[in-house]
């Protein structure tokens, strides 16, 4: 009998510790957009091989149990939830039936795997939110917000929430890279595909700020190139792929370029700029410093690097997943993930621009009343 009692009583200080955050902070909403890297579980709902629903996703999660994160355990935006930044409960993927009520005014996730700035990137995973539905889907929402609490107090809601948005990767891998001539390829050379996805992107922020968004940080693509997957399809020696990091080395730059002049026609520091790029080069470089074992294998993979195909119950799976900085071909180890929003929260001006998400935070709440 004693040792569930004291699980209990853990259970309940739990509850009881989690309660209060909420009520210290529950004046700031989440909303997320965006692709794999951010999606906790939209595409569960869909028709789609874009999904993370089945093990090991998920290996590391107090429940063992894979939600649709393509992670081994948090994403980028459970460790934004959880951590100093919001300290509220992770928000609800869009189409959980379980996002009504109360839980609304936290915030809704509408990422889905396999999506891009474009409308016809990830075209082979069929089913997906593609950007412009995920925006129509924020209209709804508000809609919602507002039969519940209220017009004014959904636009209140809106308007001083954190927004995430994590697009453009998928652009290059499942678009103008995903087969040779690819049709973008032969319709655009690489500057050119590179202006014109930061031209569309730029009518998305916007579109974003006209439905009331006003604190969005905006992440840029990692490079590209060194994930374990295009070292296993295009890069046997180990080298990062040369393309794909010539067209990171072309995109980051532009989408900061293009949040700086949004920023200035706006008259305010709307859309913060979170330089990935760089700080996932910094683990591919030196590892060992951020404590990973190594940083071009994937723990969950089968082929060179771990890179090729899937992660499945059937792949190789490496035992301690914090060694990592990358869980499977394409995305960040849970621990990677950690590393990259203590960069967006504290980081320097070499790694966001124009300042970190602390100090936009901190600007708020002081002309807050
Ligand atoms: C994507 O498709 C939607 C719906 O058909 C359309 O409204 C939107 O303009 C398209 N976006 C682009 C960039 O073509
Ligand atoms: C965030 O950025 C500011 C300004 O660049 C810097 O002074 C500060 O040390 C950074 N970290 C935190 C936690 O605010």
């Amino acid at each position: 009998m004693a040792p569930s009692i004291v699980l209990v009583s853990w259970m309940v200080l739990g509850l009881v510790m989690a309660t209060s955050t909420t009520q210290v902070e529950a004046a700031r909403a989440f909303f997320v957009f965006g692709d794999s890297l951010v999606d906790n579980g939209n595409n569960n709902f869909l028709a789609t091989t874009a999904r993370a629903d089945s093990p090991p996703y998920g290996i590391d999660t107090p429940s063992r149990r894979a939600t649709g994160r393509f992670s081994n355990g948090k994403n980028i935006p459970d460790f934004i939830s959880w951590g100093d930044a919001l300290g509220s409960e992770p928000t609800l993927p869009y189409l959980s039936p379980e996002l009504k009520g109360d839980r609304l005014p936290v915030g809704a996730n509408f990422a889905s795997a396999g999506i891009g700035i474009l409308n016809d990137t990830g075209v082979q995973f069929i089913n997906i939110i593609r950007m412009y539905k995920q925006l129509k889907y924020f209209q709804q929402y508000q809609t919602r917000l507002a039969d519940l609490v209220g017009y004014e107090e959904a636009q209140r809601i809106v308007n001083d929430a954190l927004v995430l948005i994590t697009v453009g990767g998928n652009d290059f891998v499942n678009n103008y890279y995903l087969v040779p001539f690819s049709p973008r390829s032969r319709q655009f050379s690489l500057p050119d595909y590179v202006r014109y996805l930061i031209s569309e992107y730029r009518k998305l922020l916007m579109r974003l700020y006209d439905l009331g968004a006003r604190k969005v940080l905006v992440t840029g693509t990692g490079p590209m190139g060194c994930v374990p997957a295009e070292l296993a399809m295009r890069s046997p020696s180990g080298q990062c792929a040369t393309e794909l990091q010539r067209a990171a080395a072309l995109y980051n730059p532009q989408l900061v370029q293009m949040i700086n002049e949004l920023n200035s026609q706006y008259g305010a520091n709307i859309f913060i700029a979170a330089n990935t790029e760089q700080k996932t080069n910094d683990f591919i470089t030196n590892p060992t410093a951020y404590g990973f074992t190594t940083s071009k294998v994937a723990c969950c993979g089968q082929g060179p690097y771990n890179g090729l195909g899937l992660c499945t119950m059937l792949s190789n799976l490496c035992p301690n997943r914090d060694e990592y900085a990358f869980w499977d071909p394409f995305h960040p180890s849970e621990r990677a993930n950690g590393i990259i929003v203590d960069m967006i929260l504290s980081g320097s001006s070499n790694y966001m621009s124009p300042m970190n998400l602390s100090s936009l935070l901190a600007l708020d709440s002081n002309t807050r009343t």
